[in-house]
């Protein structure tokens, strides 16, 4: 069985599972809920196995995979690191970014209760919040590591910018970004800055929230409430393009004696010591193969053939709607700090 190792993040001192778990989908967007001593089972399966960085957000569920996550956290916490997010609310039905110090102190609180641990590893903000100066955000976030309640403090879809800014105020340990084969617009900006200031680097949806394991077969498996029904790049009018991008995957993936999935993974988790992928799954055997992926081994050709295929605009479609591009991190400057006030 291959060793999962570890990896370190940012330069505070935080180490995690060189592939974390992505906890997403046991609680919310793709399709129903799954039974949750399941979902217990496959955590505690993933931490046996070595994928101790588990991943949720207050906003899954929302509030039910912090919950999950609580119950599967008994007996192990000490064995796993644990990174949430605070940031995207329901506010009197309506949806939105919060990041004002109030926000931060509460969510984090809730997010420790629904937890039910004493401290949270990495705690990010989900979504920036551009009606609040970062450095405002920060200073809240700085409080809560003095004292004690978060170790490490991380930034999910940050402008380059915005990170500079929020790193002069506390070290920032991590970001978090959509990157994979089709989604690499963060490699121009926002990963070169990451490096600079020494900021680990957390991929999310690194196969393509599933495309890459099952091309336009993927759509076949989804119920009517899945996420993924509406997101542009599954749409009929994008899917001829992309599934020839698939298409092309698969035929690498046969000679390098991995399935498509598995290369999508070890794509990513060629990108340096500094970046780790935590893949999303409900089911033991896919963990188990995305476990292997670690040890697919991709020459600078293999590298160079695959991201041939799969350019920054490869694919056809946006990476989301245009409602959730909105909180990206294109769109994620926020006003200046004016430290008088
Ligand atoms: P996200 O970060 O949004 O969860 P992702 O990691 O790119 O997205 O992809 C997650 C999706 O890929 C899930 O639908 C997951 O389905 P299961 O819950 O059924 O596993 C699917 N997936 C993950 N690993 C897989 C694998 N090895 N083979 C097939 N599908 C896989």
């Amino acid at each position: 069985m291959e060793n999962v190792g570890r990896k370190k993040l940012g330069q505070q001192g935080l180490c995690v599972s060189e592939q974390g778990l992505g906890c997403m989908g046991m609680s919310f967007l793709y399709g129903p809920p799954k039974p949750e001593q399941e979902m217990i089972d496959l955590i505690h399966y993933a931490v046996g196995r070595g994928v101790t960085f588990l991943n949720t957000s207050d906003i899954y569920g929302p509030e039910t995979n912090e919950i999950l996550l609580g119950k599967a956290l008994k007996g192990i916490r000490e064995k796993v690191q644990i990174a949430t997010m605070f940031g995207l609310a329901w506010t009197n039905g309506e949806f939105g970014v919060k990041g004002d110090p109030a926000y931060v102190r509460a969510a984090c609180e809730a997010s420790l209760k629904r937890l039910d641990i004493d401290y949270i590893d990495l705690y990010y903000q989900h979504r920036v919040d551009t009606t609040v100066p970062i450095e405002a955000t920060m200073g809240e976030l700085k409080k809560l590591v003095e004292e004690g309640k978060i170790k490490y403090v991380g930034l999910s879809e940050a402008s380059a910018s915005t990170i500079r800014r929020a790193h002069a105020v506390h070290p920032i340990t991590a970001v978090q970004l959509e990157w994979s084969l089709w989604s690499r617009d963060s490699e121009a900006q926002i990963i070169p800055t990451c490096r600079e200031l020494g900021i680990g680097i957390v991929t999310y949806s690194p196969l393509g929230r599933g495309f890459f394991a099952s091309g336009a077969k993927l759509l076949e498996s989804l119920t009517d409430d899945d996420f993924r029904k509406v997101i542009p790049r599954l749409q009929s009018e994008n899917l001829e393009h992309n599934q020839a991008l698939f298409q092309k995957l698969s035929e690498i993936s046969l000679r390098k004696g991995c399935s498509p999935s598995q290369l999508a993974l070890a794509w990513v988790q060629h990108q340096g010591n500094d970046v780790v992928s935590i893949p999303g799954t409900t089911k033991i055997k896919n963990l188990d193969d995305n476990i292997f992926s670690i040890s697919v081994n991709l020459t600078a050709d293999d590298m160079r053939e695959i991201e041939a295929i799969f350019p920054v605009d490869a694919a056809a479609g946006a990476r989301n709607r245009a409602d959730h591009l909105e909180f990206s991190w294109m769109n994620s400057e926020t006003p200046p700090y004016n430290t008088l006030h």
